[in-house]
């Protein structure tokens, strides 16, 4: 018989997961003052877990308290009542069988700055990006070209939350640098106009990233798993390729494989698009530039295209089809017909009406 791979289990280190499904991470903009996201919202990761998911993201955790924070009521970790909050949510994730991931960002340039504490908006250099901001819908703001102080002070940022994710217990961090967002910024010479050691060649613009994992290892025990996601696309600039070229994504792909990194989770708006007038989708052109497992995301939303995903890949991760349906693992697992969501349907994330 044919082993089925979506639910077969995978080890990597000394982790295993259950099953190749997992819940990608989403912002729910619902914490308070206290940074801790409102009791349904952490429930309805539990569920997940429950309704047989084999990895569940957090939302993207804000890293540091001067200019990290993107939208509001977002959740942080670095604090005992923070970490007291998450610890009870991955205790609770692996009482169901399933592992925990934390995704910790940096807004950079995609800042609202009247929502972070320092009213600051940085950036690798002061460009502002193209869109408006969907939220605000005016202009974001022009960043400051962050110093070689803001950077080092980042950096600390990242670190401060991934020592939160170890005493919460989480399994797996994962450094967010993708969608432009600052980490994103700095790979991206569509953002990064840099002449110093961190602007320029594919290797320079890397730097900043590269600082980042090393210095949030260091904090890791060795059990703990370290993920790095990427993207393309960027949320404020939909219409550009972030990288120039299959051979500049390959480049960076090619440094983030010889850092100390578990997986690479590969972020697409559609995961069977090809990419670069290559005729190859984004995981195959990542698989052809690094050994780590791959996770994938975007529109897999189905067993075809759940199996489709993953010939060229490890793990699949969903957003909307886990926020809309509780059951779709098991949709998945019995060929289920179930819908392809929209971006609106799934502003479902925003109301305070709990999710079943
Ligand atoms: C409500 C919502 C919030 C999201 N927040 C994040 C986030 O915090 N971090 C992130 O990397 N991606 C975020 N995403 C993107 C998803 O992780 C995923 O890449 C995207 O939804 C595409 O997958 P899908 O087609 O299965 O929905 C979010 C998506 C949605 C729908």
């Amino acid at each position: 018989m044919e082993t089925d791979i979506l639910f077969s289990p995978l080890t990597i280190k000394n982790h295993t997961f259950r099953n190749r499904l997992g819940v990608a991470p989403m912002t729910r903009m619902s914490g308070g003052l206290d940074c801790i996201p409102r009791a349904d919202v952490l429930d309805f990761l539990v569920s997940r877990a429950e309704r047989g998911a084999g990895l569940v993201y957090t939302e993207a955790i804000v890293t540091d308290y001067e200019s990290a924070q993107g939208y509001p009521g977002q959740a942080r970790l670095t604090t005992q009542p923070q970490i007291d909050a998450w610890f009870k949510v991955v205790q609770a994730i692996h009482d169901h069988g399933a592992k925990a991931i934390m995704q910790m960002f940096h807004c950079g340039r995609m800042a609202w700055p009247e929502v972070n504490p320092a009213h600051r908006a940085i950036a690798p250099s002061a460009v502002a990006p193209a869109q408006n901001n969907p939220l605000t819908g005016s202009p974001y703001p022009c960043p400051e070209e962050m110093s070689h102080f803001d950077i080092d002070h980042v950096i600390q940022g990242f670190v401060e939350t991934a020592r939160g994710a170890v005493a919460a217990g989480f399994d797996g961090i994962e450094i967010h640098g993708a969608h432009g967002y600052l980490i994103s910024q700095f790979l991206s010479s569509y953002s990064n106009k840099r002449h110093d050691e961190y602007g320029g060649s594919a290797e320079n613009r890397f730097s900043f990233a590269r600082e980042i994992i090393r210095a949030v290892r260091r904090v890791m025990p060795d059990d703990r798993l370290l993920l790095f996601r990427v993207s393309n696309w960027g949320i404020a600039d939909m219409q550009v390729s972030l990288f120039a070229s299959q051979q500049e994504w390959q480049t960076m792909i090619a440094l983030l494989d010889k850092e100390e990194l578990d997986a690479l989770s590969v972020s697409t708006y559609r995961f069977s698009d090809p990419a670069f007038d290559s005729g190859q989708n984004m995981a195959q052109l990542t698989r052809a530039a690094t050994s780590l497992p791959l996770l994938i995301c975007g529109q897999i939303h189905d067993r075809a295209t759940a199996d489709a995903a993953m010939k060229d890949a490890d793990i699949v991760l969903s957003g909307k089809s886990m926020l809309l349906n509780p059951d779709w693992v098991e949709g998945v697992r019995n060929g289920k017909v179930m819908p392809l969501y929209s971006s609106d349907e799934a502003n479902v994330a925003y109301t305070e009406e709990p999710l079943p």
